[in-house]
């Protein structure tokens, strides 16, 4: 399930950060990122309300591994579980989503279409990148690029992944498959606003160890 909006429409809405979080906001020099990241974690807390996840929705804490991939802690009947999640924000939007099932590795991200994927391509497209029926180079090539951060999201590996071992494939319905490496597969769909890409995917396996992943 995924969420999709303005920073300043969800933080109207913004339930309050964990006590715990405070720590970490109260470092943040930046305005526009203490609002991304209020408005990315009131979004979480809205999907586990919504899915009825947790016993006090309220009580959901974001939580980061070693790598930097977050995760939704919350209580449900009195039992401590963590639920996939995926947050991104970029231009004043955010977007986030959470695992239906809660364990499978998920991965969202919104890009800006932009000048910049068509200059960096030879960095990161494979020769087998497809997106049919996107005439317009800026859009296919940020396409492209966004559905390798939301892979790269779903394996957990952050900067560590090659994006040239990832193949995209977009159908002219916006299915996306991506293969990593041979190793992983995911699907995914996008979603095209005015002037950004929006991208969500997740593993179609329960992941390997990521120590095991070749990045
Ligand atoms: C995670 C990554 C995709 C960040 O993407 P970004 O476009 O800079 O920023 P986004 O707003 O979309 O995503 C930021 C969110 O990613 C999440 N994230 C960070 N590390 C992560 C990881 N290892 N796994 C999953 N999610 C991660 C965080 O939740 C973060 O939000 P938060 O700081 O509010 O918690 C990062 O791996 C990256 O910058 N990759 C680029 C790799 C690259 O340049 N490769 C070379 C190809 S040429």
């Amino acid at each position: 399930m995924a969420a999709l909006g303005k920073v300043g429409t969800i933080s109207e809405y913004a339930l309050f950060p964990h006590p715990e979080e405070w720590a970490v906001l109260r470092r943040m020099q930046s305005c526009t990122r203490r609002r991304e990241w209020m408005a990315s974690r009131a979004a979480l807390r809205a999907l586990v309300a919504l899915t009825a996840s947790a016993d006090r929705p309220l009580d959901a804490k974001i939580v980061k591994d070693r790598y930097g991939r977050p995760t939704v802690r919350v209580v449900k009947q009195g039992i401590c579980h963590d639920i996939g999640c995926s947050i991104s924000h970029k231009g004043g939007r955010v977007a986030v989503c959470l695992a239906e099932d809660g364990v499978t590795a998920v991965g969202i991200d919104i890009e800006t279409v932009s000048e910049r994927p068509v200059r960096l391509a030879r960095a990161f497209i494979h020769e087998k990148d497809c997106a049919a029926g996107i005439e317009d180079a800026k859009r296919r090539y940020t396409l492209l690029w966004s559905c390798k951060e939301a892979a790269s999201k779903v394996l957990g590996l952050g900067l560590l992944v090659d994006y040239k071992k990832m193949v995209v494939v977009v159908d002219d319905a916006g299915r996306i498959r991506i293969d990593f490496n041979g190793q992983v597969e995911m699907e995914g769909t996008v979603v095209h606003l005015e002037d950004a890409v929006v991208v969500c995917c997740r593993s179609c396996r329960p992941l390997m160890k990521r120590n095991a992943l070749s990045a």
